[in-house]
């Protein structure tokens, strides 16, 4: 008798048991899904080819994390990104990502996205005369020996290249300028200001090589051949707008590099019509007074009047954490931006309820249509709210703020959780040439392996690509959205017939 009570309580017991389990793990999977559903690119449905090719690319994916999760020490992305962007260039996946249609660059620096080895090979060029100074190097185009004054003498770069005995060694010397990567970045880049000191160097030094008219144009018109060439369509290009020198002594004013660079893309296109094209966001230095900053607007303003086509809008650059903060430029901004599209630069930044990242309130109260970075935006639930109410996108360069030092780890960025949330992501590149990224396959390849959650496929790629188009500043929206239609048709088709690894 007793042993039959007892009994059927046990059986009891373990039916309601039974019935709460399986509540909780159907509870555990509705959670599970209904936040995977809630990530940026659940709105993007798959047809049957890219279904296919979804599953390669998960395939792909899940090798390189789950190597990872077992062997953390292995794990390429969680490195310093000197020590794995090449290494990386092998997977499968990087060459994939390298052939997609990426869409639009909409964050990078005009002098910033070529290699130091295409910077190398500018210095062959006639005329090029060279200083040698302490702890630098200066450089200037002239017919005859420049008059500026330099500690030791200016020479042809020619003969100080040819009369060193060694020219190998010479040209891996002068490269060390044209780069910030090093062997050691955990012993010499120590901390955000000398890294950026570095990085700052890097356009001081070759700023005035570049500022040759020639000079000038040509990078700019390889940057858009680079561009395409890591299948990117489109272009807003940051610029500082130099004055600009030939050897004639002639000098144009940032109206005129403004034109210089619009005659250059209307030469590209000719060459090449299958780019979409470039824009022009004008972006001078933070560091002035406010008195500065009216003349920009001026010149902006004038841009705009010359090559309203062309120009795309206003934007201020320089280390954020040291610069003035865009509040004490607040009246002047508030005047102009009626007439003038902003794209600010905000929160590129570690701190909290600093200057630099309280920025990125006037970033949205001045109507920015994207901001830069907003790497300090994680811990501002109500801007959070406000860039989504306002559809303000954000442009998050993940390499850039790896090697200037905002973030060690890759896992830990920000950008996780901007993509859990689907807040409006561009990805973009900053200033790959200096750090030896790709145009922009590096910042994908990375955001989609290292940061974006394990479960995040193709759906994601695409909606990242979509939107670096609808963010864009282009007027005929349907017509690059179709442009960019048929060539992803024609990756996805290359993914699933596997030619795309070729
Ligand atoms: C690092 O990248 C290389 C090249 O793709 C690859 O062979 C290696 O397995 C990667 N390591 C891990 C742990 O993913
Ligand atoms: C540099 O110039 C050499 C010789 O003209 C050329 O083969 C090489 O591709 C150039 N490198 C870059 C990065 O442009
Ligand atoms: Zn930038």
């Amino acid at each position: 008798m007793w042993t039959t009570i007892l009994c059927l309580s046990i059986v009891l017991f373990s039916v309601v048991s039974q019935d709460v389990y399986n509540n909780v793990v159907k509870e555990r999977n509705d959670i599970l899904h209904r936040e995977l559903d809630m990530m940026l690119g659940n709105d993007i449905e798959l047809c049957d080819s890219e279904m296919k090719a979804n599953d390669i690319i998960m395939d792909l994916k899940r090798q390189e994390i789950e190597g990872g999760f077992l062997e953390p020490q292995a794990f390429n992305l969680s490195k310093h990104f000197f020590e794995y962007k090449d290494v990386v260039k092998e997977s499968q996946l990087f060459k994939l990502i390298q052939k997609m249609p990426k869409g639009a660059i909409l964050h990078a620096h005009d002098t910033g996205l070529l290699s130091p080895d295409y910077v190398l090979n500018v210095t062959y060029l006639p005329d090029l005369h060279v200083c040698f100074e302490e702890n630098d190097i200066r450089l200037l185009f002239s017919t005859n020996t420049p008059d500026e004054t330099c500690e030791t003498q200016w020479q042809l770069m020619k003969d100080a290249r040819y009369s060193s005995g060694n020219v190998e060694r010479f040209d891996s010397e002068l490269r060390k300028y044209f780069s910030i990567v090093i062997d050691n970045p955990s012993e010499v880049h120590t901390d955000v200001n000398s890294v950026w000191l570095k990085f700052q160097q890097y356009f001081i030094t070759t700023g005035a090589m570049f500022g040759y008219k020639p000079v000038w144009e040509q990078y700019f018109y390889d940057t858009l051949k680079a561009c395409r060439d890591d299948n990117v369509m489109y272009i807003e290009i940051r610029s500082v707008l130099p004055e600009l020198y030939d050897l004639d002594g002639n000098v144009y004013d940032s109206v005129e590099t403004a034109v210089s660079y619009k005659e250059t893309l209307d030469r590209f296109m000719s060459d090449y019509p299958d780019f979409y094209g470039a824009k022009l966001i004008y972006a001078p230095l933070r560091m002035v007074d406010a008195k500065t900053v009216k003349q920009y607007i001026e010149i902006a303003k004038e841009i705009k009047r010359k090559l309203p086509d062309f120009f795309a809008g206003f934007d201020l650059v320089g280390q954020e954490d040291k610069g003035s903060p865009t509040k004490d430029f607040l009246a002047e901004l508030v005047e102009a931006r009626w007439e003038l599209d902003y794209f600010f630069h905000a929160g590129e930044t570690n701190w909290y309820g600093t200057s630099s990242d309280e920025n990125l309130i006037d970033a949205i109260v001045l109507g920015s249509r994207r901001i830069g970075h907003a790497f300090a935006l994680t811990k501002h639930p109500l801007l959070i709210d406000e860039i989504v109410k306002r559809d303000i996108a954000i442009e998050v360069n993940v390499v850039s703020n790896a090697v200037l030092k905002l973030v060690e780890d890759v896992r830990n960025h920000p950008l996780a959780s901007f993509l859990a949330q689907d807040l409006p992501v561009v990805l973009s590149s900053d200033d790959p040439g200096v750090w030896e990224a790709e145009p922009l396959s590096h910042d994908f390849y990375v955001a989609f392996v290292g940061v974006a959650s394990k479960h995040a496929d193709l759906r994601m790629l695409k909606k990242l690509a979509l939107n670096s188009l609808y963010y864009s500043t282009i007027k005929d929206k349907d017509k690059i959205a179709h442009d960019f239609e048929i060539r992803w048709t024609k990756f996805i088709d290359s993914v699933v017939r596997g030619n795309v690894f070729y």
